[in-house]
């Protein structure tokens, strides 16, 4: 089996299902911002805010690209990943990339209360708008699409399992 990879804007959930869909497949699931915070050795929140945004997204980049050169994993991303087109070319080359989604009042009842993420700062509700416009469509790469409004991760993990069947009959990827 290949690479199993979650994209998704903030609170989606895909650590929450990522973790639970690396349990029922049997593989050992990674984060992408927990081997940035590893490498960085400090919280995302202080290195947006000692060394910027960009430095993120450099870091973010290239441990994507190191963490994708193994296989057969669970690879749950930040909800930046999907930024560089860079980064989307080599989710598709190495691995089913999949999607979560979910509506805006989800998600800002999921978020609203967060003091951990940066980009969040000063106003959940209106970055948490503002962003979703930004990047409308950024997600839509992603050949599995996965809605998480109002269902349970075993419900979820029950879905995806189901779409990657689905989407490869064979069972090889
Ligand atoms: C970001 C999402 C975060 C984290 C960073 C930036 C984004 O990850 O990578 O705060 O740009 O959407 P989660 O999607 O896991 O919250």
């Amino acid at each position: 089996m290949g690479n199993v990879i979650l994209i998704g804007f903030m609170g989606t959930g895909k650590t929450t299902v990522g973790k639970a869909l690396a349990k029922a497949l049997q593989l050992p699931h990674r984060d992408l911002d927990e081997e940035i915070v590893a490498r960085e050795g400090c919280s995302i929140a202080e290195i947006f805010q000692s060394k910027g945004e960009p430095y993120f997204r450099d870091v973010e980049a290239e441990l994507l690209d190191k963490l994708l050169r193994e296989q057969a994993q669970v690879l749950t991303t930040g909800g930046g990943a999907v930024l560089r087109q860079k980064n989307v070319a080599t989710m598709l080359e190495r691995g089913i990339v999949i999607a979560l989604t979910a509506s805006e009042a989800e998600l800002i009842r999921r978020l609203e209360c967060d003091s951990q993420r940066p980009l969040l700062a000063g106003g959940a509700a209106e970055r948490i708008k503002a962003l979703l416009e930004q990047r409308k469509g950024a997600y839509d790469f992603a050949p599995i699409q996965i809605d998480t409004t109002e269902k349970t991760v075993d419900a979820i993990v029950a879905e995806i399992m189901a779409r990657m069947v689905e989407n490869d009959p064979s069972g090889k990827d």
